[in-house]
């Protein structure tokens, strides 16, 4: 066996000081004098990706059994796993790959650590609704850190997919439906989960996914096709992706849709002459589970042969669990159907990143059982999920001040399916945690010991068991349970209600064509509202939901996502007003699944209102509002916030100047409170049709009681950019309105126009 490892490194490697580890150029060189080592068979051997021995994160493939898969860890036919965790699991694949393989090449260890890896933070989309981009990516450092301390060195995350339908189980997954939001978010988790040195111990390769257009699935149905024009391909799909590429990231997953006719895998518009050709993106690209044989399904690859030739050709680098490049690919190249010199760009790709990780020096660094043990479910990394849980937290409604609840002399009735649960907050990304380690709310209201507490689930929401992901059924007749709830709520001073989605309801795979409370919890709600009008409607959920009933007769509502394992600690200090609450909707809550796809910057079209006394020819429903029942932007605090003295610094403006936007903002309640100022910029005309509005910046602003700030942004011409008719990122002159406010439908706005 050749020892690469000592070969390239000549250091020590138990010394882990990143000065040791190398400049790009030197990596460059490494990985050519790799490279040049390796047998065709090697190369290719780089380019498959085996999944582990126990969890499944998509269909089991027929192929590929256990002893198959040590056979070519032995051979260098495998040049990365999934869904292998833990030290010693990690240490037992590596040791073969690097001790027994003739070239002994490190695998790259990836794991979908989406929310946490042991230690569960809120779901992404929760966790956007903090607006909140420190928070954000300390949650993703952390979520690095301890994902790392246990073997793993490569993360399926952040998933930067872009939609406007709730009714796609991923939603939960992403940042929501803004490019823009999006984008930041996007840069502030790659940032996180890679740290500034990406050799450290505690920092891991991130990937952006998934590339391009899942979000758009037709109909909000998982894996359905995708078909976008130009404009919302470059204006909304894209940006995110971009934004993970000045984030420096590492590796791109590609999806399971097709986009306009071309499955994603196979698409060499989309990975070769976007990502890697026009973004310079000098990383690897993984194919999501399976996606390359897929693409016989979709009706593009008429073969498995085929298809791992469209998958290589279009610039997919690795083979994640189709078992074609292993198969194929040498074929390919002795048939002249796939360039040798795409082999050695994909691999080359590959062990950079192998590099840059600092595996080649020492493969083992991320197997430590002393670090893994003092890292995995530490105290630091439960305060920073609980932080960021208490951020993404999204106050709906507060009539009458019902929140936040006195800490004495109360009788609270708790009660809902989902009050006791410690599983659902963990949402459906937490496969290496441990089943109901989540603080349930209950467990949280025990703490503020000064009020009487009464509980009664009232009803379950799934049938079975709930940890068991495939096989559980929504409770639709169960109400046996309901009068115990009535009971409690009967003699109660205020009615607390926890209802919504059970953890695996939302994810990969769980589409929904209804997004009603599942179950009998709407009958539950309305049969203890009878008894108690007093009720706190606290939400736990992975998308939208449409819950008009409770937004027109219950008075206090709180979205509190699924928010992982400090959950019920997070909802209670809100609740009982220890932490005001600041989240902002990252995606729009429809009032009913027929709006859907619903979002804030939606065009004008032709007959934006009724024209005269016309009721019928213009855009509108005939039985169902357009408008939605909360808008992007929105969310509540204890305290009132007040937006005036909206003035902008001169009216117009050209080339590179600027436009000074100044506004107040008065804190005009009884408590201190954050508060996201966010802009919106509305382009009147273009060369192509522009939206209503887009978010173009936001800040997070503290007030105390009684304290006024003034705020100010600044619109320069970088900021009306988009993808124009020219089919260029360009601004074009015309005039313009500016909105100031808390929430998307803020009506505070000026006129401006850019000259040239
Ligand atoms: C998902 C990816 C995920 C992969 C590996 C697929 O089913 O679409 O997002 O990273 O599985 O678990």
């Amino acid at each position: 066996m050749v020892s690469i490892i000592l070969f390239l490194s000549g250091c020590d490697s138990s010394n882990q000081s990143s000065e040791l580890y190398d400049s790009k150029d030197e990596i460059d060189k490494k990985v050519d004098s790799v490279l040049s080592l390796m047998t065709l068979q090697e190369k290719i051997g780089q380019m498959n990706q085996y999944n582990g021995f126990w969890n499944v994160t998509g269909p089991k493939p027929k192929e590929g059994d256990a002893a198959k898969k040590y056979e070519h860890l032995r051979t260098g036919m495998v040049g990365s796993m999934l869904n292998i965790r833990g030290v010693d699991e990690v240490r037992k694949v590596q040791k073969i790959a690097v001790e027994e393989s003739r070239l002994g090449i490190p695998l790259i260890i990836g794991f979908d650590v989406i929310h946490g890896y042991k230690t569960i933070s809120p779901i992404p989309l929760a966790e956007a609704a903090s607006w909140d981009m420190e928070a954000i990516k300390k949650s993703a450092a952390v979520a690095a850190a301890e994902s790392a301390a246990s073997g793993i060195n490569w993360t399926f995350a952040p998933m930067v997919d872009i939609s406007r339908d709730a009714r796609w189980g991923r939603v939960m997954e992403g940042a929501g439906e803004d490019p823009y939001l999006g984008s930041k978010i996007a840069y502030a988790r790659v940032k996180g989960f890679q740290g500034d040195d990406l050799s450290a111990v505690n920092t891991i390769a991130a990937t952006a996914k998934h590339f391009a257009g899942y979000g758009f699935s037709e109909s909000g149905r998982d894996y359905n096709t995708v078909d976008v024009g130009t404009s919302t391909l470059y204006n909304i799909i894209l940006p995110p992706f971009k934004a993970t590429i000045e984030a420096d990231v590492k590796t791109f997953m590609n999806s399971f849709n097709e986009l306009n006719g071309i499955p994603a895998t196979g698409n060499k518009f989309l990975q070769r002459d976007i990502l890697k050709e026009k973004w310079k993106f000098d990383g690897f690209v993984v194919s999501d589970w399976g996606s390359i044989v897929e693409m016989k399904n979709h009706g593009y690859a008429k073969n498995d042969k085929e298809a791992a030739m469209l998958a290589a050709n279009a610039g997919s680098d690795m083979d994640m669990e189709s078992y074609l490049y292993v198969n194929y690919l040498e074929e390919l190249i002795a048939d002249g159907n796939v360039d040798e010199d795409l082999i050695d760009d994909a691999v080359k790709r590959i062990l950079k990143v192998k590099f840059e990780l600092g595996l080649f020096e020492d493969p083992y660094k991320y197997c430590d059982s002393d670090r893994e043990k003092r890292v995995v479910g530490s105290k630091e990394i439960n305060e920073v999920v609980l932080d960021m849980a208490k951020k993404s937290i999204v106050l709906l409604k507060n009539e009458n001040n019902l929140l936040p609840l006195k800490k004495e002399g109360q009788k609270i009735a708790l009660i809902g399916p989902l009050s006791d649960d410690k599983n659902s907050p963990l949402g459906s990304w937490r496969i290496a945690a441990d089943d109901n380690t989540a603080i349930s709310v209950l467990e949280g209201m025990k703490k503020y010991d000064k009020n009487t507490l009464t509980h009664q689930k009232g009803a379950d929401l799934v049938v079975g068991n709930p940890a068991f992901v495939f096989e559980t059924e929504i409770n639709e007749t169960g109400t046996s349970g309901f009068q115990a709830a009535i009971k409690i709520a009967k003699n109660a001073d205020v009615v607390v209600m926890v209802l919504g989605e059970y953890g695996f309801q939302s994810g990969e795979g769980r589409s929904r064509t209804n997004l009603d409370l599942p179950g009998v919890q709407q009958q539950l709600l309305e049969a203890v509202y009878k008894v108690n009008k007093k009720v706190v409607l606290v939400l736990m959920n992975g998308r939208p939901l449409t819950i008009n009933w409770a937004d027109k007769n219950i008075p206090a509502i709180v979205e509190a996502w699924h928010l992982g394992t400090q959950s019920g600690n997070a909802i209670v200090q809100v609740l009982y007003g220890d932490y005001n609450p600041s989240g902002k909707l990252p995606m729009t809550f429809p009032r009913s699944v027929g709006q859907i796809p619903i979002y804030y910057n939606y065009k004008n079209t032709g007959r934006p209102t009724y024209p005269g006394n016309n009721l019928v020819f213009w855009s509108h429903f005939s039985d169902e509002e357009n408008t939605p029942l909360y808008p992007f932007g929105y969310g509540l605090s204890y305290t009132t916030f007040k937006y005036d003295h909206l003035k902008l610094s001169t009216d117009s403006f050209r080339g590179n100047e600027k436009i000074e936007v100044t506004f107040d903002l008065y804190n005009t309640g009884k408590y201190e409170g954050k508060e996201v100022v966010q802009l919106y910029i509305r382009d009147l005309y273009g060369s192509i049709t522009r939206p209503v509005k887009e978010l173009k910046g936001f800040e997070m602003v503290s007030l105390k009681p009684g304290e006024t700030k003034q705020v100010m942004f600044t619109i320069n011409k970088e900021m009306l950019k988009f993808y124009t008719a020219n089919e260029k990122w360009e601004t074009e002159t015309g005039d313009f309105k500016v909105f100031i406010g808390g929430s998307s439908y803020t009506k505070l706005e000026a006129d401006f126009e850019f000259i040239n």
